[in-house]
């Protein structure tokens, strides 16, 4: 199976029903895509393929061919961070960040099919992204940073 992630063509030998999660963590060493629930519930596993968020976990190899697909890793480096991750870091949006992987991959599809979301929209594209830190009000907050509706006050 060929699959294209992070802009890299890699010849995966795997069965086609093996769940994508596995082949990034397993075959392809990245670890961006967390294990959280294994039943597409919890969004731990999230990756981008052509753009939309996608839960890894649930959908096999076999559909993945020819797709664009973007894990954590591919939006940014700690050098050179995506925005979202920028946003994120600032706001320390985290207690043990195993979700954040999802958070973040949710919002960067949200900025990509809407550059300028209401509050409204990124709640609900958070909104069946799971946290069980509790940390939701700051994770929003990121969100929100990253969508432009956070500005600082003045001094
Ligand atoms: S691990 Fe995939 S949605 Fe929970
Ligand atoms: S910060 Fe721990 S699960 Fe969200």
């Amino acid at each position: 199976m060929r699959l294209t992630v992070n802009g890299r063509v890699h010849d995966v030998d795997a069965a086609p029903d093996t769940a994508l999660l596995y082949v990034l963590r397993n075959d392809l060493a990245l670890n961006g895509p967390k294990y959280g629930c294994g039943l597409g519930e919890c969004g731990a596993c999230a990756v981008l393929i052509d753009g939309v968020a996608a839960r890894s976990c649930a959908i096999p190899i076999q559909g993945c061919a020819g797709r664009d697909i973007v894990t954590l890793e591919g939006l940014g480096s700690r050098e050179h961070p995506d925005p979202v991750q920028a946003a994120f870091i600032e706001e320390q949006a985290a207690q043990c960040g195993y979700c954040l992987n999802g958070m973040i991959i949710s919002t960067k599809a949200l900025l990509t099919r809407n550059p300028h979301p209401s509050e409204a929209d990124v709640l609900e594209s958070l909104r069946y992204n799971l946290c069980r830190c509790g940390a939701h009000i700051e994770i929003v907050r990121a969100a929100m940073r990253a969508a432009g509706l956070v500005v600082e006050a003045q001094d």
